[in-house]
């Protein structure tokens, strides 16, 4: 057996490399991924590069082999880059002052906060919840956990108590780190006060880390609450007193977890996908440095926020493995006013950017005015994730922000897949318009119809399309769902046999580029988060008076999906408007206002089958407004509620 990809450097550099490379990637993968992995640190090498099946799911990367992945984001660029920025912060007021964090700092920093969790209690394997704002603080309190070989879980911050609550309980944390507040745009979030509510009846949480950001009053629980600044002062001490600054990084097996992230499915209940340590760093350090094509010096900036996975993979653990300079926003897009993440590229002289496509529609609509007098010059690459991107935004974004010169990686990936699965790779591999064109190496793509056939026929525009799927095993791919295995085979691995599915419906063109369509399954994505449709009913039907209620998605200008919920209420004598008010507060609480619904129709029964199945495609249907053409509707057990929903159709 011959390859030729020892001969192929880590970056890919031509379209015609792509293509040997991606062939070779996956007719011997485990040659191709060793090649990768000795761009890494490795405590101990692996044993075996891959062992896998589908029907457990059971996969392994890099058997055997021991590391800590904060040693190869943080210790083996001090010789070199020790005075680089790795760290930028962007304050939400522009008037404050920004923060910087060289390789040397942070790496300080990481040491000391890492005695801090080992002084407080927090051992390897811990699960610790981290829910805080955007500041530099919580990349250190992430790579912290990772030092020590904690598993942090770190929750959005637009998350409300209960569903901080279900996530700290299902993954058993011990240890919680927050705020005391969070600035984001014009207001202040009490983060502190969300965690008491939300931990009010908890029994394990043993500490709860606060830094002080917002200086607001907080009420802090006596042997159980500390203050960050006083622990890493006595941290400091230690260190003095040993003459030391460095901690230890903890030895972690390739297949130890690294973190846990919490996703919308189609079940009511969110899941924790799990992610390990050495797959999961070969891949989003192999995936940032091809897709963006980073090059030495440049200045990333990922808008994403770290409460999702884009933040995990390509604010903190890629760029910083690369050794590049990440930069970290800790406000919001139209905030002192909509000119501001183009203040931030000319203020920071930022290279790539890579945001998502609500955040540009939402710009697009403040029109040309927030671009006078900005620069922009400093930009070479942008990017988008999320969701996909409707040709509009992506030759607004062309023309207006990359004047035509910058390429545009359209990135397709999920929390599952830990970092980029499909994408151009920025000036090498070719772009197409709202298509994320071609897979990563490695990575095995399949379309399937819904009996998990493999499609072969074309549609009249000669394109392939179906439900998409994937054969093979990457390296940063999920492993479980945190604490119920099944869950995760039954989620990803049952529905086609053998396949990963995705979960998203795709087309593939002539030229073998994949653009993809949406989900296929009962998952939202609204501005770019995932919202599962049954979370938000779930907690619409908190409301005492709703008896059921249905929640759909439709197109909307800005953040690509819209949430609307046919609601079907008991109350006696029903204000609309005050109980659609209520219903919204209610969601407020139990998710979060992200997940609110846009539009409430009350109506008398929601469309059913005889066995009682609400019937979504009709919903859907009206609330997209093609109420004429609603297909067959004389199966449903009363037939009639469709009329009457379409006619009050909002
Ligand atoms: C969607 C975000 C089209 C898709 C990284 C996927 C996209 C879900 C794209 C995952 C894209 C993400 N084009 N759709 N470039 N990127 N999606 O877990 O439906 O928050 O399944 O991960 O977002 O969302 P998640």
């Amino acid at each position: 057996m011959t390859t030729k990809v020892a001969a192929y450097p880590f970056q890919i550099q031509s379209f015609e490399q792509y293509k040997i490379v991606y062939e070779e990637s996956i007719k011997y993968p485990e040659k191709f991924w060793a090649t990768v992995a000795t761009n890494f640190q490795w405590k101990k090498p692996w044993d075996k590069v891959l062992e896998w099946n589908f029907k457990e799911p059971k996969v392994e990367w890099f058997q055997g082999a021991e590391l800590n992945i904060t040693e190869n984001c943080l210790d083996r660029h001090l010789e070199k880059l020790g005075d680089k920025p790795a760290i930028i912060w962007e304050p939400n007021n522009p008037n404050e002052s920004i923060r910087t964090f060289t390789y040397t700092q942070l790496f300080q920093q990481v040491c000391l906060f890492a005695q801090v969790l080992q002084n407080n209690g927090v051992k390897k394997g811990d699960r610790v919840c981290i829910y805080m704002g955007m500041i530099p603080e919580l990349t250190i309190a992430i790579l912290a956990c990772a030092r020590i070989g904690a598993i942090h879980s770190v929750i959005f911050g637009g998350f409300s108590a209960q569903s901080i609550a279900d996530r700290v309980n299902d993954a058993q944390s011990t240890f919680v780190i927050t705020c005391d507040g969070a600035f984001r745009g014009g207001k202040d979030i009490a983060l502190k006060a969300v965690i008491d509510e939300a931990l009010n009846e908890n029994q394990f949480v043993k500490k709860i880390i606060v830094y002080s950001r917002t200086k607001i009053s907080v009420s802090m629980k006596n042997g159980r609450d500390v203050w960050w600044d006083n622990e890493m002062k006595i941290a400091t001490d230690q260190f003095k007193k040993k003459e030391t600054n460095y901690f230890p990084a903890a030895t972690m097996d390739a297949e130890d977890p690294l973190f846990i992230l919490y996703t919308s499915g189609s079940t009511g209940k969110p899941k924790g996908v799990v992610h390990t340590c050495a797959g999961y760093m070969v891949w989003v350090t192999y995936t940032f440095v091809n897709v963006f094509q980073y090059q030495p010096k440049q200045i990333h900036f990922c808008t994403a926020d770290i409460g999702w996975v884009t933040g995990h993979s390509y604010i903190i653990y890629g760029p910083l493995c690369a050794g590049a300079t990440s930069l970290m926003f800790e406000g919001i897009p139209t905030w002192p006013n909509a000119g501001r993440f183009w203040d931030i590229i000319d203020k920071h002289q930022v290279n790539i950017f890579y945001t998502a496509p609500t955040a540009i529609r939402s710009l697009m609509g403040f029109g040309l005015e927030p671009l006078k007098e900005k620069n922009l010059s400093s930009l070479k690459i942008l990017g988008t994730v999320g969701e996909p991107i409707n040709e509009e935004a992506w030759h607004w974004y062309d023309e207006n922000i990359g004047k035509k010169k910058c390429p545009i990686v359209d990135t397709w990936w999920q929390t599952e897949t830990g970092g980029t699965m499909i994408s151009n790779m920025a000036g090498i591999t070719p772009s197409k318009p709202s298509w994320a064109t071609l897979p990563m190496p490695g990575v095995e793509l399949l379309l399937v119809d819904e009996n998990g056939k493999e499609v072969s026929e074309k549609d009249e525009h000669g394109m392939l399309k179906g439900n998409l799927c994937i054969k093979s095993p990457w390296p940063g791919m999920l492993r479980t769902t945190y604490g119920d295995h099944e869950r995760c085979r039954k989620n990803y691995f049952s529905t086609y046999e053998n396949l990963y599915f995705t979960g998203d419906g795709a087309l593939k063109d002539e030229n073998g580029f994949f653009r993809i369509t949406g989900r296929v399954d009962d998952v939202l994505n609204v501005s770019g988060h995932r919202i599962g449709t049954a979370e938000v009913e779930n907690a619409i039907n908190r409301h005492l008076g709703v008896v059921e209620s249905a929640v759909v998605g439709y197109p909307h200008e800005i953040k690509g999906q819209g949430i609307y919920a046919f609601v079907v209420y008991n109350g006696n004598q029903l204000n609309e408007k005050e109980t659609r008010n209520d219903i919204v507060l209610v969601v407020n609480k139990i998710i979060g206002s992200f997940a609110k619904p846009n539009k409430i129709q009350f109506v008398l029964g929601l469309p059913k089958t005889r066995s009682g199945k609400i019937m979504r495609r009709i919903l859907r249907k009206i609330a997209m407004g093609e109420v004429e053409n609603l297909g067959d509707i004389s199966t449903l057990l009363e037939p009639s509620v469709v009329a009457a929903i379409a006619k009050g159709r909002i």
